[in-house]
């Protein structure tokens, strides 16, 4: 079944019963690597509002939750390359066990920029979970990514966090643009 979202249509990538099978999964990993660092859950909005609410039900210990606002694609299905800082980081990051949840990485130009940021805050560790990686756009490879939902192709995917336009974040399964 396609969808419509502004000017595109969408039809369904992954189900959201599959997304939510694999973020258990993810949850369990960093439960076991984490339990006894007292980690700091760094999500980025927009994208990821709903994937690190979903993680961190899974995490049974009490843990930190903490938020940045970053935008690189500014309304279009292409990544502009240009990074806006919107909300900056409010917590002292020092000496903390950093965890980042992406909602995806594409070019991998984000992600770097970040990581750069934060290392200057001097944190313990940095580590990223993201929920979709398009290894074939790949241009800066970012080595604190360690821990991947899905690995997908290089098409424009909305849904589950992710917009066109703004729209379509609330849909609980992922979609590819037709
Ligand atoms: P880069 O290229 O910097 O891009 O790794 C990462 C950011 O761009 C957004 N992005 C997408 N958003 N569908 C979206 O809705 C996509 O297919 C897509 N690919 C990248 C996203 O915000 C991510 O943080
Ligand atoms: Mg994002």
């Amino acid at each position: 079944m396609k969808i419509k979202v502004a000017d595109l249509e969408f039809e369904k990538l992954i189900t959201a019963e599959t997304i939510q099978q694999r973020i258990a999964d993810l949850a369990r990993h960093i439960s076991e690597d984490y339990q006894d660092r007292n980690p700091i859950f760094l999500g980025i909005l927009n994208g990821s509002f709903l994937f690190i609410a979903d993680l961190i039900k899974h995490i049974d210990w009490p843990c930190e939750i903490t938020f940045t606002k970053l935008a690189s694609y500014y309304g279009g299905t292409a990544s502009s390359g240009k990074i806006r800082e919107d909300i900056d980081i409010t917590v002292d990051l020092r000496d903390r066990h950093v965890i980042v949840v992406e909602d995806i990485v594409d070019t991998g130009n984000t992600l770097a920029y970040l990581v750069e940021k934060l290392y200057q805050r001097q944190p313990a560790s940095i580590t990223v979970c993201s929920l979709l990686l398009k290894p074939e756009a790949i241009v800066v490879p970012v080595e604190e990514l360690h821990y991947v939902g899905f690995n997908i192709q290089n098409e424009f995917v909305l849904g589950y966090g992710l917009d066109y336009k703004e729209q379509g974040r609330n849909l609980n399964d992922l979609y590819r643009k037709v």
